[in-house]
């Protein structure tokens, strides 16, 4: 989730993982780190959106990544409607891993 321009994506595939999404906001960032696989492009879903409006199949991922996007939800009922997603979209057993920000560091 909000994977933009990071490099993640592309440990993944090193550490041999499959079957991935990299989801963002931004056009741009997703553009730069598809630039990067070239005719390869197709080892992830890129998908451009927003977190409070995605719609996901349910029980998809089996782990759902998240650095430094949840913070950006300031209003409650966007981050209600992310926490929705996340139960929705990750499979029962599945793994939610969110690094972030608070007022307090
Ligand atoms: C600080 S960057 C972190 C990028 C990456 N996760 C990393 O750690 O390098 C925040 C990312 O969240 C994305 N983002 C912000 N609001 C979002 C939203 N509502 N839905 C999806 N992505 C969002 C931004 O476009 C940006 O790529």
């Amino acid at each position: 989730m909000g994977g933009g321009a990071s490099r993640l994506v592309d440990d993944l595939v090193a550490e041999g993982y499959t079957d991935l999404t990299v989801f963002d906001l931004s056009s741009i960032a997703l553009a730069v780190a598809k630039q990067r696989w070239g005719e390869h492009v197709d080892i992830a879903r890129w998908i451009e959106g927003d977190i409070t409006r995605a719609k996901f199949p349910m029980n998809r991922f089996d782990i759902w990544h998240d650095r430094a996007v949840f913070h950006f939800l300031t209003d409650p009922a966007n981050r209600h409607a992310y926490v929705e997603r996340v139960i929705s979209a990750v499979r029962p057993g599945g793994h939610v891993i969110v690094a972030t920000f608070a007022d307090d560091g």
